[in-house]
């Protein structure tokens, strides 16, 4: 008898203690797209506040010292839980472990976020671009779920790219639900606009998002006018090749690079560390 209860409580304990100034939080739900990419929600702090488009350092408590990895939050500022979008790197030091969470584990967090793609470091416009390959969209997931940005922008532009049709299924899901709830759709209905492609197969098969700017063909195809520092602003999130092509396309243009500190007409920040 005494043995069996310790051995549950034993199966219970975390095999590390939690690390002293983190969050500690619970895995609420998890959903897998490819071998490359699932999703996960998890319990909000209490307390804790954000900026829609801000990241987090994250982390696992398997180790003395865990691994922490900037995440985006996908979720928005008024969100009761959070939401990551996430890569599955092979041997990657977060990834090969995170992407084994289950509803019910825990998942560390650091209690500062931070990041400029947040409409404070844009000056006002009428439209906002917000430009994404792979993994980017993710705080774009929580820019477009945040009411304000409606109230700011006439019109919100979602572009996404990623390699294959699969990888495009969480932005769709995003707008698509968007779209579909009753409350979101009164302020984003007729404003929010998503433009996918995959670069290598699959029906939605298409350019890079660079080539569809400079071409024209992305403004064609959503029927808006090309770019107009007086009236358009962007966020850029990809990789850091995709940051350096876009943000000097948005250069020709005459759009300026913005910060928290100095707001300007677009913003970047990198999806990972190459
Ligand atoms: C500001 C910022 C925000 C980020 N937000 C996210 C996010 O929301 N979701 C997310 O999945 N990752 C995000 N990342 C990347 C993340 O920090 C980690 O790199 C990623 O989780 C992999 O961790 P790892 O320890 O398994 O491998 P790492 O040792 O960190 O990475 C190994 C290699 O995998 C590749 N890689 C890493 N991350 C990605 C990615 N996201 N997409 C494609 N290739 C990648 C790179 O080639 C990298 O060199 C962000 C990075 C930065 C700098
Ligand atoms: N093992 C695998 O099966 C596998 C699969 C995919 C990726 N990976 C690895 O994972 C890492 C990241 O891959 P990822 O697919 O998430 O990101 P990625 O290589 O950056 O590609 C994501 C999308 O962005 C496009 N893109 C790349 N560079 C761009 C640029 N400069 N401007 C505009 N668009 C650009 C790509 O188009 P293109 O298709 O034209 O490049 C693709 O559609 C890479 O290191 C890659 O080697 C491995």
């Amino acid at each position: 008898m005494t043995v069996s209860a310790t051995a549950t409580i034993d199966a219970a304990a975390p095999a590390f203690p939690i690390p002293a100034g983190v969050f500690a939080q619970e895995v609420t739900e998890v959903q897998h797209y490819t071998d490359r990419l699932f999703r996960f929600r998890m319990t909000r702090p209490d307390g804790f506040r954000f900026r829609s488009g801000e990241f987090v350092m994250i982390g696992l408590p398997n180790a003395e010292k865990p691994v922490y990895r900037a995440y985006s939050i996908a979720s928005p500022a008024w969100d009761e839980e959070l939401e990551f979008f996430s890569i599955k790197v092979p041997d990657g030091p977060l990834t090969e472990h995170l992407q084994k969470v289950q509803p019910g584990d825990t998942v560390l967090m650091r209690k500062k976020s931070t990041g400029t793609l947040v409409a404070d470091a844009l000056l006002p416009g009428k439209r906002l671009y917000l430009f994404s390959t792979g993994t980017g969209i993710a705080p774009f997931a929580s820019v477009a779920r945040d009411p304000d940005i409606y109230e700011k922008f006439e019109t919100v532009v979602i572009t996404h790219t990623c390699r294959t049709e699969a990888e495009l299924a969480y932005g769709r899901e995003l707008v698509d639900n968007i779209l579909s709830d009753e409350l979101m759709r009164e302020f984003a209905g007729g404003k929010l606009l998503l433009h996918s492609t995959a670069t290598r197969e699959g029906a939605a098969k298409g350019e890079r998002v660079t080539t569809l700017i400079e071409t024209g063909k992305l403004f064609e195809d959503l029927g808006l006018p090309p770019l107009d520092p007086e009236t358009d602003r962007a966020m850029i999130c990809g990789s850091m090749d995709m940051l350096k092509e876009t943000a000097s396309l948005m250069e020709r243009f005459g759009l300026v690079e913005g910060s928290n500190s100095s707001p300007g007409t677009y913003v970047v920040e990198r999806a990972f560390v190459d």
